[in-house]
């Protein structure tokens, strides 16, 4: 798929893969409204790339260059995905093995699958303390710091104009929010600076980013420092175009309720933002669905990236992260998102539309356990700042309902349910003993669109 971009009015237009141009910010509004009272007047995206394109994003995956004779791996990759990160192939260790000797045939294996099955490029990444070759980790000083600075020249070079973004510098800080210490972080503290200037000026077409993990927290420390980097950096016109949140939810990590005031407060820098490297221990579908609209909560959030395709494909495949099993079938969680990347996010809809009608906005969605199951929504009784929706589940007598409202709506009371709340935006119910008719009232502050549902089986 190829880039969209702006115009003066400040719609970003979209060339899709038939080089039809749309105009995705002035359709997605009504698109969203339409999504669920009139599903057959204009279909939700199916896959992953076109539901996010509708408002502008990508949606994307790492790709490893070792899988791509893989067909199973690539039929899923190519169909959902219109951006690709190289998970290993464009790190230093894999473009630099020998000092100034450089390697770009995974690199470009990749950037030529990726570009040839409609989908862009992240480059990643330049300038980082893991992954260096083994004649690099043993330096330090000017040394290093030419090393580095041609590095990223060359590097920049061989792919110039070709990328949409780089990884200029990968996790730099320590959880606290100070510098994270490395033979980078000793040549001097202005390290990253130079590697963002050197960036720039090897290829000034691409956009340049800062990436890190556990920086999706607001209120933490590691978040912090790197907000005060790139706030510093805008102040002093160091070039910087975006921050990459590797949003890494495995390893005992879970989204915050902060993610978007995160996401929202670096765009307010005058960066674009993306998550990057996404996992979620056991794909917890309310996860999926709180992330996903986070980031479609906040215009200027770009894309979302999983670090993957398959379960059987991720660097942490015992917690089976991803959205889709290690057979290629599509998990609760794919639907979770793929609902959230279909109702728009809130700041792309407008609230003109007034729930009428019956039907039925989500897939049966299959588990590994087996089974399935659907919610149809139908209108309630409504008011003036308020709604009623009726949710009816067909398909199972045991199943998990997530419901995400388009902020700033919200849910202000259910009935027949067992609720939870993993965030103010998103409810996560399951049967009590009332059957599987069921019902939520939304005090819609505003935003009338309808909140996206999704059914699993246990
Ligand atoms: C991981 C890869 O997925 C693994 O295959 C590799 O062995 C180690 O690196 N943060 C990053 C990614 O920026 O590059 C890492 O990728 C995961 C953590």
């Amino acid at each position: 798929m190829a880039r969209s971009s702006s115009s003066p009015s400040g719609k970003r237009w979209w060339r899709s893969p038939t080089g039809r141009v749309v105009a995705a910010a002035a359709t997605v509004a009504a698109t969203a409204a339409v999504l669920v009272t009139a599903p057959g007047a204009d279909a939700a995206a199916s896959t992953l790339g076109a539901a996010a394109a509708q408002s502008g994003r990508y949606f994307g995956t790492a790709i490893a260059a070792g899988k791509l004779s893989n067909s199973a791996y690539t039929t899923i990759a190519a169909r959902e995905f219109n951006m690709v990160t190289p998970e290993n192939e464009m790190k230093p260790d894999a473009t630099e093995p020998n000092q100034n000797q450089f390697n770009f045939s995974s690199g470009d294996q990749i950037y030529n699958w990726a570009v040839s099955h409609g989908a862009q490029v992240r480059g990643h990444t330049l300038a980082w303390h893991a992954q260096q070759p083994g004649w690099m980790q043993n330096m330090g000083g000017s040394s290093l710091r030419s090393a580095m600075i041609n590095h990223i020249q060359k590097v920049m070079a061989h792919y110039q104009g070709k990328l949409a973004y780089w990884d200029v510098v990968n996790e730099a800080f320590n959880e606290d929010g100070s510098r994270r210490s490395s033979n980078l972080q000793s040549t001097g503290n202005d390290w990253i600076e130079v590697a963002f200037k050197t960036a720039r000026a090897a290829d000034s077409s691409t956009k340049l980013c800062y990436n890190d993990y556990n920086i999706d927290n607001w209120n933490y420390g590691k978040t912090q420092g790197v907000y005060n980097m790139v706030r510093d950096f805008k102040s002093r016109g160091v070039p910087i175009d975006c921050v990459g949140l590797q949003a890494h939810f495995t390893g005992g990590s879970s989204v915050p309720s902060s993610l978007q005031t995160t996401i929202s407060s670096f765009a307010a820098l005058g960066v674009d933002v993306a998550l990057t490297e996404v996992d979620v221990t056991n794909a917890s579908t309310s996860q999926y669905a709180a992330l996903t609209q986070a980031c479609m909560n906040v215009a200027r959030c770009v894309g979302i990236t999983v670090w993957g395709v398959r379960d059987s494909d991720s660097w942490r495949s015992g917690e089976s992260p991803l959205l889709f099993d290690g057979n290629g079938n599509k998990k609760s969680a794919y639907n979770s998102v793929l609902n959230v990347l279909n109702s728009g996010g809130g700041t792309t809809t407008t609230p003109t539309t007034t729930p009428t009608g019956t039907t039925t906005p989500t897939t049966p969605t299959t588990t590994p356990g087996g089974g399935s199951c659907t919610a149809s929504l139908s209108a309630g009784q409504s008011w003036s700042d308020r709604y009623n929706l009726n949710v009816s589940v067909s398909g199972s007598s045991s199943w998990t309902v997530t419901m995400t409202v388009p902020s700033p709506a919200r849910i202000s009371a259910t009935w027949n349910i067992n609720a939870t709340w993993p965030s103010s935006q998103v409810l996560v119910a399951t049967p009590n003993s009332n059957g599987n008719n069921w019902g939520v009232t939304i005090q819609h502050n505003g935003n009338r669109n309808w909140p996206s549902v999704g059914c699993s089986t246990s």
